[in-house]
């Protein structure tokens, strides 16, 4: 792939005229990491956000000023936090220090919850699909549109596969362990700390990230989906409440969601 890409550029600049046919295209670098994950065994690039120790790289900045750019600011708090409690588990246990993509974990936990953007005519989201696969779609288009060249077909699958089951913990937690700690992380933001994260980290984590509107966020969200694609609801957690609604339009507006936390 590389390699015929190259060609081509050399093919086009033997048969072109002019200054940059001269100069010849750009020189690149002899190693370019392709599909390498980066672990945290070992020192990565990082900083810290409300005590917890996390990455810290081009495409992770971008991916929180992306979902910040489409999440509402409960939401996009939601986030931060899932990627946060994951981070925590990760960092907790040798095994997954040895082997999860803390890259990987960061954009898909970060840009989870794209397929909850309510505003009118959402790039990143549609009325055809259930929002976790809008969210997926999505963040593959923006790592199509900014990330580097070690981000190879597999990284993005990955962050793709998170997403889209990270409600479906029936099969995502069977799925590579970046797929489960996604989902893991975000289990934490609605249960509470347990036995990895203590009250303590909990605490620290929502002092500079509040979670009080949470509950709210996630039940207007649930609504507004029920509302306008009733049918994407059919497969996953909020099919009664889909049903519900389709079966009752006329009473919009008297859902409750009451139960739904039983169900995330
Ligand atoms: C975090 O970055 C600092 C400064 O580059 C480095 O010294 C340290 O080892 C890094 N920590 C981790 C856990 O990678
Ligand atoms: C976020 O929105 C700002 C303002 O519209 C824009 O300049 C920026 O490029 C967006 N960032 C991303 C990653 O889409
Ligand atoms: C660490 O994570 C691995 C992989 O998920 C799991 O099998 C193991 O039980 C965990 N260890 C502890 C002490 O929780
Ligand atoms: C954590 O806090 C809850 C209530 O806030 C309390 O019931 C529980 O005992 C605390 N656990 C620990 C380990 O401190
Ligand atoms: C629709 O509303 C009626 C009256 O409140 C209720 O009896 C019925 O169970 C509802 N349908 C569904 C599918 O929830
Ligand atoms: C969800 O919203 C509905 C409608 O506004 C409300 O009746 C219900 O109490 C809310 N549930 C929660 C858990 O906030």
């Amino acid at each position: 792939m590389q390699f015929s890409k190259n060609l081509c550029l050399l093919l086009a600049s033997a048969t072109s005229i002019g200054a940059a046919a001269v100069a010849g295209p750009a020189r690149r670098p002899y190693y370019e990491p392709h599909g390498v994950p980066v672990l945290s065994n070992k020192p990565y690039p990082n900083t810290t956000i409300a005590g917890i120790t996390v990455i810290d790289t081009p495409i992770v900045r971008l991916a929180r000023e992306f979902t910040r750019n489409h999440s509402t600011e409960a939401v996009y708090k939601h986030q931060v936090r899932s990627w946060l409690f994951g981070s925590v588990l990760i960092a907790a246990n040798e095994t997954l220090r040895n082997s999860v993509d803390i890259e990987v974990h960061a954009v898909a936990a970060i840009l989870h919850d794209l397929g909850w953007d309510t505003t009118p005519n959402s790039p990143v989201t549609t009325l055809d699909h259930r929002f976790e696969v809008d969210g997926a779609i999505a963040s593959r288009k923006f790592l199509e549109q900014y990330a580097d060249s070690n981000w190879d077909a597999r990284r993005t699958q990955l962050v793709w596969d998170a997403i889209a089951l990270h409600t479906t913990r029936t099969i995502g937690y069977y799925k590579e362990l970046e797929v489960q700690l996604t989902s893991m992380g975000i289990a934490v933001d609605y249960d509470g700390p347990g036995a990895v994260v203590t009250n303590e980290t909990f605490h620290q984590i929502t002092a500079e990230y509040p979670n009080f509107d949470l509950k709210q966020a996630t039940n207007d969200t649930f609504i507004f989906i029920c509302a306008t694609k009733p049918a994407q609801t059919y497969d996953n957690q909020l099919q009664p409440w889909g049903e519900r609604y389709v079966a009752n339009y006329s009473t919009k507006g008297n859902l409750r969601i009451d139960h739904i936390f039983d169900h995330l």
